[in-house]
């Protein structure tokens, strides 16, 4: 039996479709006052609990073979970012240490700025407090001695993605930073299958991006060009003004990191490798924002 945790959130819901297509008997760990997903699948068992609190998943472990930990918060806050991912990773990998293996979704983030390419053997140096959440989970993990797979997906985008919702919401107005900074996503797909791969095979830590970097100013232009708007290219230092006055300056700091990695390892080790068309899934998932 498989648990999953953070199944009901945005990479969730896609990972559950496709295990559910599998075939798998998941165990799937849900907050109170969290809504389950609609299933139509008996394999399904849900577990009522809150992976901040160890005390409210106890038994949550019984004939788990496999652990998928995806509870996270991708937040600016400190706090918050401590409790989803350090201390639910603390609480679960103390239940599950029985467990044959785990896949853990941790993030990119965990380098900081890049210069380069960078691959798994790179030094973190996170540069905000979720990328220093998820380097304290992974060495949780590490200690912990289960045989794991850590995932470290780059910013992922497709429908339903919160973090691209709030980001379009900011850029409807037209304007776009003039930033040489590139970056690099990865579609939620191509990340759910690699949770998949993982359930399978793999230790040690992988990389999941798109091949190559893109500029972040052609993102931007093309989100407002979708959007029905001809992208008005302001210099970055107006754009932090705003964004300041807005209250949303650090979003836009973090969104504007450079960022850029090497995939080598998934693709020789795990046999993975993004399928899905960046202008063909990105044009979906704008048109679902503008459906809102
Ligand atoms: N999206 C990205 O770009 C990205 C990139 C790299 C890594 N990741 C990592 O991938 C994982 C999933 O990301 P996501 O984008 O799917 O995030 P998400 O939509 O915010 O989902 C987070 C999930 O964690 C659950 N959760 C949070 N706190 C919990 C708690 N105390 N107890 C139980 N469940 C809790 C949420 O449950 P509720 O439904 O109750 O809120 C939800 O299922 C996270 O660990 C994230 O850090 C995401």
């Amino acid at each position: 039996m498989i648990l999953i945790t953070g199944g009901t959130g945005f990479i969730g819901k896609y990972l559950l479709d496709d295990m559910i297509k599998k075939g798998y008997d998941i165990r799937l760990l849900v907050r109170n006052g969290s809504r389950p997903p609609e299933l139509n699948s008996k394999k399904i068992e849900i577990f009522y609990g809150d992976a901040t609190k160890i005390d409210s998943m106890k038994g949550i472990e019984k004939d788990i073979d496999v652990l998928v930990h995806m509870v996270g918060a991708i937040s600016l806050n400190p706090e918050e970012n401590f409790l989803a991912n350090t201390t639910a990773t603390k609480n679960i990998v103390k239940l599950c240490k029985e467990v044959d293996r785990m896949v853990y979704t941790s993030s990119a983030d965990v380098y900081g700025p890049t210069k380069g390419k960078v691959d798994e053997s790179s030094s973190p140096h996170p540069n905000n407090p979720y990328g220093k959440s998820k380097i304290d989970a992974e060495k949780i993990i590490f200690v912990s001695g289960i045989p794991a797979i850590i995932f470290r997906p780059t910013i992922v985008y497709g429908i339903g993605s919160p973090w691209w919702k709030y980001g379009m919401s900011l850029l409807k107005f037209g304007f776009v930073p003039d930033t040489d900074s590139v970056t690099q996503v990865v579609h939620v797909k191509d990340v759910s299958r690699a949770l998949c791969i993982g359930v399978k095979k793999g230790r040690g830590i992988f990389n999941l991006a798109d091949p190559e970097p893109m500029g972040l100013k052609e993102i931007f232009s093309l989100i407002v060009t979708l959007m029905g708007k001809k992208p008005m290219v302001v210099p970055t230092w107006l754009v932090m003004l705003a964004s300041a006055l807005m209250n949303k300056r650090q979003y836009f700091e973090v969104a504007m990191t450079n960022r850029s990695f090497s995939i080598e390892k998934a693709e020789k080790k795990l046999k993975w490798r993004p399928e899905c068309d960046f202008n063909t899934e990105f044009r979906k998932m704008v048109d679902w924002y503008k459906s809102m």
